[in-house]
């Protein structure tokens, strides 16, 4: 049994929500009523047209009965910049800073307050217009973390341009094959950047990537806007004269920002939209390898990133948000962009690395801007757990309110450390449960309101109706494990996959008809905490990175001397997860270092960095069913020298078994 922590009085005091009964009442409320309980929220934001009462909600959940369809607040007409930025100016708080950028070296920093961040969306949206991009058009963003950054995706949502971010570690082919996808008009990047003592140049990532698109799929994105950065930034390692021989410059298709926001309006009439027009596309993995492009939609997502935003880091109007996740993923477009902007709330956005240019970069960034609400990802925490205590005692962080955690089940060992020594054991954790999928949190703990146990995700955000299931769908009451699904939509809930509501359908709601089943398994413990186990289907989730089995699979066996290969997730003492491959061999190959060098880089190549592999291993065959699955059991069992693999009377040849074992590196 795990030891319950109850929200300590400093937290209590302040809470919006300040009792688990609340909590409980709020709850069922938000299920009882959604019309009223989300009205409230809707209400503060700007509508060209509100909505309409009787019309908040209609959906079908159940693919036996048709299709799959969900949408809140139709017939309401509204613009997601003019509440970000429009709306908060009026309301008087232009002259408040929106964010502080802290800059990858410490002497490169920024501010912004909301007039001046409105001022360069419009003027950046104007340029946008005037190249030809309108509503509906894509607009791909492969960026460092950057203030443009935020201004061109809010410049997207303003002209009703879908914006279809990119995280700036996936590979020229990654790239190429999201832009082609979703056929992107444009691409803005920058000509590159610094991560630690990294230099990135993004253009050239940029350029083979649209270059791949063209040959390969036969698309051309028509321009390619370039945020001059790296010759405002202190260099953080060696740089030549001349910053320009480091990319090519192509005059019909590239373009500066600076010279093409020269001289425009800070003037830009929004685009209205309807409530269930699409505001973002964003890719994510799919267990079939190609990428899904998960769709967000205007009025459901606003109102659901403010709350949630609001309730999970309880934030008050002097408070100092820091989200540590990048722009490229939904933790970033969520909770670095539209839900605190959406607050009016004060945020940092930091383009650097914790560990430069020492290990205790994030902790003196929490005492440099008086942070209240820190949210990371686990993998984060661990890797800096390493370091020894004395980086955190170096620095203030008195100032800290809430921590949240975000990306995998966070482990109890690291959840005590951030909870004792990050939070003196004062601060509530939320460990927040959520997908691309979801748009914003669905499980959490609420500072203030529920208790928390180590490593629980805890309870549903308000709106939000878990089950588990077991295999033949049957509900699991009271304690038990099986899959986490959902039988009820909330408003910031995707509406569909870009280009592919069959997928979506399939993916999403054919496994258990009535509900939306999340691919992850779930537990449920005596006292109602839900414990988030993990993947259920062939994902593997690499220091909160997702990808699948099948991508890394279909890469490996692109290699030549490859026949088939398999891959399977060993745990990772930082990395939660990493990454283990088998393959077999075509006749006459040879299984040699060079071998697995090139495999190693072709994955880095083909998908990204981080999803590297962590080990190759020759395998002379694989596990299969006489139906011929690969048993992905035993290949994890493999993995971890474990050689207690269970009933293998389902295998089509079982000696193959011992041979992996021998062939273990
Ligand atoms: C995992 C990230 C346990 C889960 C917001 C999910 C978590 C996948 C948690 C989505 C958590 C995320 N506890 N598991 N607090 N947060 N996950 O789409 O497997 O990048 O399905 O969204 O990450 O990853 P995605």
């Amino acid at each position: 049994m795990s030891r319950v922590y109850q929200p300590s009085d400093y937290v209590v005091e302040k809470s919006r929500v300040p009792s688990f009964d609340k909590y409980k009442e709020m709850h069922k409320k938000s299920l009882e009523d959604p019309e009223a309980f989300w009205s409230e929220i809707a209400n503060e934001f700007h509508w060209q047209t509100p909505p309409q009462p009787g019309n908040f909600l209609s959906y079908n959940f159940d693919i036996n009965k048709g299709d799959i369809f969900i949408k809140w607040m139709e017939g309401a007409v509204t613009n997601v910049c003019f509440n970000l930025l429009d709306r908060n100016v009026r309301n008087g708080h232009g002259d408040k800073i929106a964010y502080y950028w802290e800059g990858n070296h410490p002497d490169d920093y920024s501010r912004v307050t909301y007039k001046k961040l409105m001022d360069q969306v419009c003027q950046f949206a104007n340029a946008l217009r005037d190249s030809g991009v309108g509503k509906g058009d894509r607009v791909s963003i492969y960026m460092p973390m950057i203030l443009e950054t935020i201004v061109c995706m809010l410049a997207c949502a303003r002209i009703g341009a879908i914006h279809s971010v990119v995280f700036a570690g996936f590979s020229s082919d990654s790239l190429a094959e999201r832009m082609a996808d979703c056929k992107a008009k444009v691409l803005v990047t920058s000509d590159g950047a610094w991560r630690g003592q990294k230099l990135l140049i993004l253009k050239n990532i940029c350029d083979e990537a649209l270059e791949k698109a063209k040959s390969l799929h036969d698309h051309s994105v028509q321009m390619c806007i370039v945020v001059s950065h790296l010759n405002r930034v202190t260099p953080c390692g060696k740089l030549p004269d001349d910053i320009k021989t480091l990319y090519k410059w192509d005059d019909d298709r590239d373009v500066w920002w600076h010279d093409l926001v020269e001289g425009q309006s800070t003037i830009c009439p929004p685009e209205w939209m309807d409530a269930e027009d699409p505001l973002f596309m964003l890719y994510t993995s799919g267990s079939t390898g190609k990428p899904k492009g998960v769709l967000h939609t205007t009025a459901g997502y606003l109102v659901y990133a403010t709350t949630t935003f609001r309730y999970v880091f309880d934030y008050r109007d002097k408070d100092i948000f820091w989200c540590t996740a990048d722009v490229g993923w939904i933790t970033g477009h969520t909770y670095v962009v539209y839900a605190p902007l959406a607050n009016a709330a004060t945020s940092v956005i930091f383009e650097g690395t914790p560990f430069y240019p020492e290990n205790d970069r994030y902790w003196s960034l929490v005492d440099k801007y008086k942070v209240s609400q820190f949210y990371t990802a686990p993998t984060a925490i661990r890797s800096l757990t390493k370091f020894g205590d004395h980086y955190v005692k170096m620095h203030n962080l008195k100032s800290l309110r809430v921590l949240g955690s975000v990306g995998e089940p966070i482990n109890p060992e690291a959840w005590l450390w951030y909870y004792n020594l990050i939070g003196g054991g004062r601060c509530s954790i939320a460990d927040t449960f959520w997908q691309t999928e979801t748009g914003g949190h669905v499980l959490t703990s609420l500072p203030g309101a529920t208790p928390m146990k180590p490593g629980a995700a805890g309870f549903p955000f308000f709106g939000v109706e878990p089950n588990l299931l077991d295999e033949n769908g049957k509900l699991i009451e009271g304690p038990g494990e099986g899959y986490l699904v959902f039988s009820r939509p909330w408003p910031g809930i995707m509406r569909t996959l870009f280009g592919d509501h069959g997928r979506y359908e399939k993916v999403y709601f054919s496994k258990f008809p009535g509900y939306y089943c999340t691919g992850d398994g779930a537990r449920r413990d005596e006292d109602g905490f839900l414990w988030v186990t993990g993947r259920i289907d062939d994902m593997l989730n690499v220091s909160g990175h997702l990808m699948s089995t099948a991508e890394v699979e279909g890469v490996l066996t692109e290699e030549p001397r490859v026949s088939e290969a398999a891959v399977v997730s060993k745990p990772h003492p930082i990395k939660g997860e990493s990454l283990y491959c088998f393959v077999i061999l075509n006749e006459g190959a040879k299984f040699d270092d060079n071998l697995v060098a090139c495999l190693k880089k072709l994955v880095r190549q083909r998908i990204g960095a981080f999803a590297a592999p962590d080990v190759i291993q020759y395998a002379p065959g694989l596990p299969k069913t006489r139906s011929g699955k690969i048993m992905r059991r035993i290949l994890r069992k493999v993995a971890l020298g474990d050689k207690d693999i269970g009933d293998t009377s389902t295998l089509a040849d079982p000696g193959v078994v011992d041979e992996l074992f021998k062939n273990r590196p």
